[in-house]
């Protein structure tokens, strides 16, 4: 393969270190990977992988396996001879909107005094414009470089995604350095974007960003398409034929969510802010995005006059099909105000078991829909296509499928009986 192997550790084995370190062990690398969570790194060492992400416990298996990949709990042993050091760390919204850099403050003082002569310290995770010079200067040594070099990559198609990435962002004054960085990318022959590190930061928040505004923007026309009669699906066909406006991220929904769009939007906002920069645009997408998730609760309230005891079927509470996370979920906030309300709501996820409080979460779309006054699908998993809706139909008390994603087909559930609901949609 067309790759010079590096010896690297990547400090941090949640979505994105472990899908860097299975995949840059695919790519013939030698990997250690390192977490805070001890048993997480024993599950791991067997081969068990709790996130659901596609071909991920595939890759670990074949890294252990093949000798190129191994976890330990110990930050020191990991980087003992790495040649490159990859922060892949959680930078969580903290309480006033930034990103919390904690977990990559304590990591850099702990491994700075450990970090052989020449290595390259590369961080992966989010991190606030200017972070790669901070992390610089905390080293504090002259053989040490610092490159950014952000990860694109989306929950649910990980590994797809790095393997197959459309850029690859190297930011570093260091000619050397991020040499090195974008070979270890060399065999996935994709295009590098060089740049200085505080650019490549700024690359991902824009970028992320840039999404969150698309589909906020998509949100509100679907509204405007509900008043006008128009069809959202016509409608962002339309669009996306122009290649300066692509079809891609124009699906309406009950508004963005994940672990990354809201935490990096307002990121991005208070660095704006901090820096005395006006970014309404931005802030306004914020604003209509938690609009979105209230007008969802508010149109089912609408169509069946109250929530105060209405019984409700929910389908999906991951924040988006394909993955098991409900970190910053439309779904589960759409069933939190839906509570709120007065509602009593039964939830069904293929990917989630865990209970919830003040929602009921039941092993089949069938259980989670018998005896509902209504059934609001929040995730696109496919799974819901197959539904049998003539089944559904004598199993729940009312006849509204509001569908919050434009997901199902409302001729099935019309010829079942049922009356369908989408956004932005009259049919
Ligand atoms: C996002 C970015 O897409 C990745 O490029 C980035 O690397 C990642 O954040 C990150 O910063 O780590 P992800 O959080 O996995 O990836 O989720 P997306 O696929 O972007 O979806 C975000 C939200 O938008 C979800 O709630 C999804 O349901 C919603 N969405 C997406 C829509 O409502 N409509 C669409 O057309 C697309």
């Amino acid at each position: 393969m067309d790759v010079s192997p590096q010896r690297t550790a990547v400090i941090g084995a949640g979505y994105v270190g472990l899908t860097t370190g299975a995949c840059l062990a695919s790519l013939g690398h030698h990997v250690v990977c390192v977490d805070v969570d001890e048993a997480k790194i024993a599950r791991l060492r067997q081969g068990r992988v709790d996130i659901l992400e596609p071909d991920l416990p595939e890759l670990v298996a074949a890294g252990l396996t093949d000798g190129h990949l191994d976890f330990t709990g110990d930050v020191t042993t990991a980087v003992r001879a790495a040649e490159v050091v990859f922060l892949c760390l959680p930078t969580p919204m903290a309480a006033d909107g930034r990103a919390d850099l904690s977990a990559v403050e304590s990591v850099v003082a702990e491994l700075g005094p450990s970090l052989p002569t020449g290595c390259v310290v590369v961080n992966k995770s989010t991190v606030p414009v200017g972070t790669a010079a901070w992390v610089r200067r905390m080293l504090d040594r002259d053989d040490l470089a610092v490159v950014s070099n952000p990860e694109f990559l989306r929950e649910g198609s990980a590994v797809q995604d790095f393997l197959n990435p459309d850029r690859i962002v190297v930011g570093s004054d260091d000619e050397d350095a991020a040499r090195r960085v974008a070979d270890l990318y060399r065999p996935l022959r994709a295009p590098v974007v060089r740049t200085d590190a505080a650019s490549a930061e700024m690359i991902k928040y824009a970028a992320n960003c840039f999404l969150a505004v698309k589909l906020s923007y998509v949100n509100a026309i679907a509204e405007l398409c509900e008043v006008f009669g128009a069809d959202v699906d016509a409608v962002t066909t339309g669009m996306g034929h122009d290649p300066r406006i692509g079809r891609a991220f124009l699906r309406p929904g009950p508004g963005w969510g994940g672990p990354c769009l809201p935490k990096d939007s307002s990121a991005l906002l208070r660095m704006a802010d901090t820096a005395g920069v006006r970014f309404d645009l931005l802030q306004a997408a914020v604003d209509d995005n938690t609009r979105q998730g209230e007008r969802v609760v508010r149109r089912l309230a609408e169509e069946l006059g109250s929530l105060h005891r209405a019984r409700i079927g929910l389908l999906g509470l991951a924040f988006k099909a394909g993955t098991n996370d409900l970190r910053g979920s439309p779904a589960l906030r759409s069933a939190e105000l839906l509570v709120a309300a007065g509602a009593e709501v039964t939830a069904y996820d293929p990917a989630v078991s865990l209970d919830l409080h003040h929602i009921a979460v039941v092993d089949d779309a069938y259980q989670a829909v018998k005896e509902a006054d209504a059934v609001l699908l929040a995730t696109e998993w496919p799974e819901f296509r197959a539904l049998d809706w003539t089944a559904i139909a004598e199993l729940m008390n009312g006849t509204l499928v509001f569908d919050a994603r434009n997901h199902l087909d409302p001729a099935a559930i019309d010829e079942a009986g049922l009356t369908w609901r989408g956004i932005g949609r009259m049919v």
